[in-house]
C-alpha cells in the first residue's frame, strides 16, 4: 500500500511518484481547478489565513491535523482510505470473489457516468454557497463554510483522480466539464437538479448540510463496499469529512431552533422576527422547499439501474455488511406507483427489494432524519411550545419521479392546482422571507461575537473556544 506522501507536488497515498503520467495530469489538473477556485469559491476570501483541518494520513482515528492555512496556498490532493487485506466482493453476482483493482472494461460506461454524475455535485455545492463567505453569523461558522468548501474541493480531486487513472490520463475532458459546468447556469448547469439551487441565506445552508450531505453520506455509503475497489477507497475517504458537513447543519439548525425558542419566551410571543429571529413557520416552510430538492436525488422508486449496479456488485445498499443477504434479495418493499390512466391516483404494491433499491436507500434516509427531527421537537416541547417541524410529504413538490407534475399538500393529500397556488405562501417560503433573511443575516466578523439569530456553538473546533478565537484572520 502506497504510504502518505505529503511532499509530492499532488499531496497523496494513491502512488504518484511511480505514476508519472497520472501525477501529470493531476498537476495540470491543480492549475484548472485553482482557476475555478477563484472564481467559484467563497467569495471574498483569497489569502485570508483559515484555521483548517487538512488530511495528513488515512487512518480513521488520526488522519487529519489543524493549523492556519491562507486559503490562497491550500493544498488538495488524492487519499484513499487503507485497503482491506484480502478483501472479497460483498454483493451482487461476484460476491466472494475479489474486487477488482482495475476497471473492468464491461462497466466502463455505468462507474465514468457515476464519478461524473457524482464529482459534479461537489463543485455545485461549493459554487452554490460561494456568496454565504459574505454573511456568516461568526468566525467559527465561516470556518466551518471554508472547511466544507475545502472538502467538497478534495471530493472533487478524488474523482477526477479515478477518472484519470481509470479512464485515461490523457483524457481531460470529463475533468474540464466538471470545472466549465455552474451551479444554476441556464445553457451550461449542474447536473442535477438540486444544485442549480442558490443558497442565499444561512438557513438554506444549514438545511442543505443537513439533507443534502447526508444524501451525500447514503450515496457514498452505497459504493464504499464496491467491488471496485479504487472506488470504495476513495469513497471511505470522504466519508471522514462528510460526518463535519453534517454536523454543520445539524447543529447549525439546532442553533437556530434554540435561538428562536430563547426570543419567544423572553418576548412571549411565536413572531420573533421584530426581534432578529427566525420564526418555527419559517424554519418548516424552508424544509417544505429543501426536502423535496434532496428526495428527488435518490432517483426513482423502482429502478432497473440501480438493481443492475447491485447485480454487478459496483452499488450496494446502505450499510450492505449489516444485511443478512447479498444476492438475491428476495424479499419484498412497498412502494407506491402511479395508476396507469388515472391521474393523480396511486396505488401501494409490492415489489422485489433488487426492483426498489433506490426507494429502499431513501426510506432509510427519511428514518434518519426523522429521528434527528425528533430531537429538535423535543426542545420545543421542553420549551412548552407546540409546534413540531415536519419533513413533507414524499409526495410534496417533486419535479421528478412519480409525484412529478402533479400538486400535493405536505401532508401528501393531492389538490388542485388552484388550492395549491392559494396555499403556496403557507407551505413554502414567501419572497418577504427570504428577503428577511437576507436581511437579519449581515456578517459578524469579530472575534467573540454572534449574530443575533442563532444561539452559540456547544463547543469550538478542535477544543478551540466556540466564539472567542480567530478562526478566520482578516
Ligand atoms: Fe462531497
Ligand atoms: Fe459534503
Amino acid at each position: 500500500m502506497a504510504t502518505v506522501d505529503l511532499a509530492c507536488s499532488v499531496p497523496n497515498n494513491v502512488g504518484l511518484r511511480e505514476k508519472p503520467g497520472l501525477r501529470k495530469s493531476l498537476e495540470w489538473f491543480d492549475v484548472e481547478f485553482r482557476k475555478w477556485w477563484f472564481d467559484c469559491g467563497p467569495a471574498g476570501i483569497r489569502d485570508n489565513e483559515i484555521y483548517l483541518r487538512t488530511p495528513v494520513g488515512v487512518d480513521p482515528g488520526g488522519w487529519a491535523q489543524y493549523a492556519f492555512v491562507p486559503l490562497s496556498q491550500y493544498r488538495w490532493g488524492v487519499f484513499q482510505a487503507p485497503a482491506k487485506p484480502g478483501r472479497v466482493a460483498l454483493f451482487g453476482a461476484i460476491a466472494g470473489q475479489p474486487v477488482w483493482q482495475t476497471l473492468p472494461q464491461e462497466h466502463r460506461d455505468y462507474i465514468r457516468k457515476l464519478l461524473v454524475t457524482q464529482g459534479d455535485t461537489e463543485p455545485g455545492s461549493v459554487e452554490q454557497s460561494r456568496q454565504l463567505a459574505l454573511t456568516a453569523p461568526s468566525l467559527y461558522d465561516l470556518r466551518n463554510l471554508l472547511q466544507f468548501s475545502v472538502e467538497e474541493g478534495r471530493h472533487l480531486w478524488a474523482v477526477v483522480h479515478l477518472l484519470f487513472e481509470h479512464f485515461g490520463a490523457d483524457r481531460h475532458e470529463d475533468a474540464q466539464g466538471l470545472l466549465a459546468r455552474r451551479s444554476g447556469s441556464v445553457g451550461n448547469p449542474r447536473i442535477l437538479d438540486a444544485f442549480n439551487n442558490p443558497l442565499q441565506d444561512w438557513l438554506s445552508y444549514f438545511m442543505w448540510c443537513f439533507l443534502a450531505d447526508r444524501d451525500g453520506k447514503y450515496q457514498l455509503l452505497s459504493v464504499s463496499d464496491s467491488a471496485f475497489e479504487p472506488l470504495a477507497r476513495s469513497t471511505r475517504f470522504m466519508l471522514y469529512e462528510e460526518a463535519h458537513h453534517m454536523f454543520i447543519g445539524h447543529d447549525g439548525l439546532r442553533r437556530v431552533i434554540q435561538r428562536t425558542i430563547d426570543l419567544m419566551r423572553e418576548h412571549e410571543t411565536d413572531d420573533v422576527a421584530p426581534h432578529g429571529g427566525i420564526n418555527l413557520s419559517t424554519v418548516q416552510r424552508y424544509f417544505n422547499f429543501w426536502a423535496p430538492r434532496i428526495y428527488d436525488l435518490f432517483g426513482s422508486d423502482e429502478s432497473v439501474r440501480a438493481a443492475d449496479a447491485f447485480c454487478a456488485g459496483i452499488k450496494g445498499r446502505v450499510n450492505e455488511s449489516n444485511c443478512d443477504e447479498h444476492v438475491r434479495l428476495e424479499g419484498t418493499v412497498s412502494i407506491e406507483r402511479r395508476v396507469p390512466g388515472r391521474s393523480g391516483e396511486f396505488e401501494v404494491v409490492e415489489v422485489p427489494v433488487k426492483d426498489a433499491l433506490n426507494g429502499v436507500m431513501r426510506q432509510a434516509y427519511l428514518h434518519e432524519v426523522t429521528q434527528l427531527m425528533s430531537r429538535w421537537n423535543k426542545l420545543l416541547s421542553q420549551a412548552g411550545i407546540g409546534f413540531e417541524l415536519r419533513l413533507p410529504s414524499q409526495r410534496f413538490n417533486r419535479r421528478f419521479g412519480a409525484y412529478a407534475d402533479q400538486r400535493f399538500s405536505p401532508a401528501g393529500d393531492p389538490v388542485d392546482e388552484a388550492v395549491f397556488e392559494a396555499r403556496r405562501g403557507e407551505w413554502l417560503p414567501t419572497g418577504a422571507e427570504r428577503a428577511y433573511l437576507r436581511a437579519v443575516q449581515q456578517p459578524v466578523r469579530a472575534r467573540g461575537l454572534l449574530a443575533g439569530w442563532l444561539a452559540p456553538p456547544t463547543r469550538g473546533i478542535n477544543d478551540m473556544p466556540a466564539l472567542d478565537f480567530d478562526y478566520v484572520r482578516f
